[in-house]
């Protein structure tokens, strides 16, 4: 039958959006494999006293710096001998079992090999996957991060889309640079909108380590993830890092009283051509295992920024959705992806949120684009402001709590106001250029940097290194504030502060409340044992969720 004439229905096909995408049929050698790789090691272990002499096939002395380091810090040894002697199957029922409790789970887990635990996710399907995941995160409470950028770097939008962002739920908020040098205001600008929009929002500025750790000391950030770490010994090196290396950088910022959690995710080795011919997912169980042996709270991982890898080949998201409960097994705090965008059909992208939504995780998205996605400066994202209305209609359509409200515009309209005023007063306090009327009034009505001015970007980056040589802190922010009739946003941010020194906030898991609570691991542990247990909205919580103001109300009829 070669006509040589076409379908229209396959034309049609063709011309659909998910025809964009890559998709690649898998390659062991090169590692596009998403789990569960003919050629990844095979579970073993042998003890000797207390040392790990042999591991999924390997003797000690033959180990990489990567194997060496998950053998001497990341498994119970002590467990080791009865964890390992369960079967694959065996351990992935306990998983989904509700009668098998998360405690229960978490010492089988810890002590095993990586080997063993990718076998172990191997016999999980994506349905297992989200039961397990829905008993085995460490915090009862799903939350949610959100990403602020905009590509002028305009500090009073940064402000004013913080305070919006904060006011929609989000937990934390990243900010990241157009241009590096604009990384100050960015810090400053996000602390401000972030503590007007709701009093204790965690805020990071993603941007080169050393800058990182000064203005978190300074108190103008209180949270860094993006610590990465990988999966083969060749990447590492690349980097000029090792796991001890990693782990006296996390040392740095917890111990200056900085919440900090590592990032790695499925597909960075095969990006960078080092894969060794390893599955995804094992090249990721070991990153999360170094994660546990650096003794750091908790992880952002699903690939991240690497998610077009795993997105194209078979089985890809499903071992997205695994990374995730593996680092929830080994009872660290964590932030599920859901970040960069790596497709272009919106069926896939909804389809690729479910698993960590449905369920919930500590951050379900570790960066929902809280700008359009001319202004993210982090890449495009999976979801962005544009796509909130889906977002809490989904929410309210499964009864999911994906961390977010409905908000009124006018609330929103005055937050932002808020925040940008804020900042003025901050700006003129501290001899900064000017933030005018105008520019408050325009980025109060924004959707973007379309719709805002240019700053004068020589006289702000001059002024942003004034910041940092001059020494300014959270306090002199909170002082300036308090002296131009925003004591509210002052006090907010001196409750940042005193977290800093007071550290509840370094738990697994945790997050800041507006009444200055720390919630986490420790104090809301995560309980789900089956039917009518676990997380539950609060009926406030649940008519929050439901109220969107566009749907239509019976008494209105
Ligand atoms: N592995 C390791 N680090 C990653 N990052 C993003 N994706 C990964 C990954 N798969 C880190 C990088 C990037 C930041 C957003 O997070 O450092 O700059
Ligand atoms: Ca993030």
């Amino acid at each position: 039958m070669a006509t040589g004439k076409r379908s229209k229905r396959f034309e049609v096909l063709e011309n659909r959006p998910v025809h964009k995408d890559g998709f690649i049929g898998e390659w062991i050698d090169v590692g596009l494999y998403a789990m569960g790789s003919p050629k990844d090691p095979k579970p073993s272990v042998r003890i000797e006293g207390d040392k790990i002499v042999e591991m999924d096939g390997k003797r000690r002395e033959d180990f990489s710096m990567i194997e060496q380091f998950v053998a001497d810090y990341a498994i119970n040894v002590k467990n080791a001998p009865e964890a390992m002697a369960k079967g694959d199957l065996e351990i992935a029922r306990m998983l989904v079992d509700v009668n098998v409790g998360r405690p229960e789970c978490i010492r089988v887990m810890t002590a095993l090999t990586p080997a063993k635990v990718s076998r172990v996710m191997e016999n999980l399907n994506i349905v297992e996957i989200m039961m397990a995941m829905q008993k085995m995160r460490a915090r009862q409470m799903p939350g949610n991060q959100c990403h602020v950028t905009n590509v002028k770097d305009h500090p009073v939008l940064l402000a004013a889309d913080g305070a919006e962002a904060a006011l929609r739920g989000f937990i934390e908020m990243e900010t990241t640079v157009a241009v590096a040098r604009y990384g100050p205001f960015n810090a400053l600008a996000l602390l401000v909108g972030g503590q007007t929009g709701r009093r204790g929002t965690l805020s990071q500025d993603a941007l080169e380590e050393a800058f990182e750790l000064e203005v978190g000391m300074r108190g103008l950030t209180s949270y860094a993830e993006t610590v990465s770490v990988y999966g083969t010994e060749s990447v590492f090196i690349d980097g000029d890092d090792t796991p001890w290396s990693k782990s006296f950088l996390a040392s740095a910022y917890a111990s200056r009283g900085l919440k900090m959690r590592f990032t790695s995710g499925t597909g960075s080795e095969v990006q960078m051509g080092a894969a060794e011919g390893k599955s995804m997912l094992y090249l990721e169980i070991l990153c999360i295992m170094i994660t546990k042996g650096a003794g750091v709270q908790g992880l952002q991982n699903g690939s991240i920024s690497c998610i077009g890898v795993p997105g194209a080949v078979p089985s890809g998201l499903r071992a997205v959705a695994a990374e995730n409960l593996v680092t929830m097994c080994l009872d660290l705090e964590v932030a599920s992806g859901n970040d960069q965008t790596f497709s272009h059909s919106d069926q896939r992208r909804t389809a690729r949120t479910i698993p960590q939504l449905f369920p919930g995780t500590d951050l379900i998205f570790s960066g929902y684009a809280a700008e359009p996605n001319y202004d993210n400066m982090f890449a495009g994202s999976n979801w962005d402001i544009d796509d909130m209305d889906d977002f809490l209609s989904i929410q309210r359509d499964f009864k999911v709590d994906g961390g977010l409200r409905p908000v009124s515009e006018e609330n929103v309209i005055a937050i932002r106001n808020k925040a940008a005023r804020a900042l003025q007063a901050v700006f003129d306090e501290l001899g900064f250029p000017p933030i005018t009327d105008e520019e408050v009034d325009l980025a109060t009505y924004a959707h973007g940097t379309k719709d805002i001015g240019d700053r004068n970007i020589p006289e702000d980056l001059k002024a942003a290194e004034r910041l940092m040589k001059e020494g300014v802190t959270g306090v002199d922010v909170a002082k300036a504030l308090a002296k131009r009739g925003f004591r509210d946003v002052a006090e907010s941010i001196i409750l940042m502060m005193r977290q800093r020194v007071a550290g509840d906030y370094l738990q697994t898991s945790a997050w800041i409340d507006t009444d200055g609570t720390v919630y986490s691991a420790v104090n809301d542990p995560n309980t789900y044992s089956g039917p009518g247990t676990g997380y539950k909205m609060s009926d406030a919580r649940w008519e929050e969720v439901k109220a969107i103001p566009w749907a239509v109300r019976a008494e209105d009829v």
